[in-house]
């Protein structure tokens, strides 16, 4: 019996793995130069790596029809003089809300009265500068001419930052770093019409204010227009906060208990019934517990549920590929 399987073993690993002499070659393998093949695949990882780069830095994935359209949050970035309201976002207020200057992408004018330290922190007319060469880092301005018409933001407003070589906020770009003075929530809450939030909250703008301005810098609630819950069942905020967007391969990446315990949120996230406590990694404390008592491993990339409605994630997977 034994020896008829170690036959019958053989014969098929014979079958299956014809000896190099006799292994059928196409004429095209025949008169391939050496090496060619070798190239054309490094040559193609090399290429989806950059396109990866590219759409993780500057792919608003439609962002601007929910951001900008919708909430209007260009208007007050813009100012008057581009199409807005008011004076516009000043470098002032726009470092103090955590956003970032990819120096790399500063026109040279603008670099040497950087470099000179005599930037005008408080006027709007350089943000408006910087964002016409997508130098704000994860934030992705629409002009016609000189008009704001939109504003969408992309994956490295909060899974990038800088060095700061260049003054506070501005420096090399590092993509991946989370962004933790980044306040989310107040830059939500500057757009002109929260509407569209507090109705699919089912609540009133002040309470979508109250909620954004309890995020805090570092955090955002990704998963908040999903499933409407702004807070724990313990009452504390519910955004967690932002994680680096690399190594994690292998890592128990976030634990979802409590807040979805009750929460009727679809098929696809029904399996994932509660939250833990927020996530936190890289030497600050970390909350395994979840982990051993059955919490779930999240891998979808976050950015999904900032699409604007008829985006699916499939179509957001299918752009990060
Ligand atoms: C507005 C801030 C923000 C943006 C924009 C954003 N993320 Fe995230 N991301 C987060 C936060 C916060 C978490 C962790 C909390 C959570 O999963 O609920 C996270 C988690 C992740 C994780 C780790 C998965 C996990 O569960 O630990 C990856 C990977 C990731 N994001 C990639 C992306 C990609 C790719 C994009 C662009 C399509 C993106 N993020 C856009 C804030 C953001």
């Amino acid at each position: 019996m034994k020896t008829t399987f170690v036959t019958a073993a053989v014969f098929l690993f014979a079958c299956k793995s014809p000896a190099p002499a006799e292994t059928p070659q196409n004429i095209a393998v025949k008169q391939a130069p050496e090496e060619s093949y070798q190239k054309s695949i490094d040559d193609t990882a090399k290429k989806m790596l950059e396109r990866g780069r590219d759409i993780f830095r500057d792919e608003s994935f439609g962002s601007e029809q929910f951001w900008g359209d919708k909430l209007r949050l260009h208007e007050v970035i813009a100012g008057e003089k581009h199409g807005g309201t008011g004076q516009g976002l000043t470098p002032r207020t726009a470092f103090a809300l955590g956003l970032r200057v990819d120096f790399g992408r500063v026109p040279s004018a603008l670099g040497d009265v950087i470099k000179g330290g005599t930037l005008s922190f408080d006027d709007a007319e350089n943000t408006n500068n910087l964002l016409k060469h997508d130098a704000v880092v994860g934030v992705k301005a629409f002009y016609e001419g000189d008009r704001m018409v939109s504003v969408g933001i992309t994956c490295a407003l909060c899974h990038s930052t800088t060095d700061d070589n260049f003054g506070k906020g501005i420096g090399r770009r590092l993509d991946g770093w989370p962004n933790r003075d980044l306040d989310v929530g107040k830059i939500v809450a500057l757009a002109p019409n929260l509407k569209p939030i507090a109705e699919l909250l089912g609540v009133d703008v002040a309470t979508v204010k109250k909620v954004l301005e309890s995020w805090g810098p570092g955090k955002y609630d990704a998963e908040l227009l999903i499933d409407g819950k702004a807070f724990r069942p313990d009452g504390k905020s519910a955004a967690t906060l932002i994680p680096a967007a690399f190594g994690l391969a292998g890592d128990v990446l976030e634990c979802i208990r409590g807040k979805h315990a009750d929460a009727r949120r679809g098929d696809v996230l029904r399996s994932e019934a509660r939250r833990c406590e927020e996530i936190s990694r890289r030497g600050e404390s970390e909350d395994r517990t979840c982990a051993a008592e059955g919490g779930s491993r999240h891998r979808e990339p976050r950015g999904v549920a900032l699409l604007p409605a008829g985006h699916s994630s499939a179509e957001a997977a299918g752009r990060l590929l």
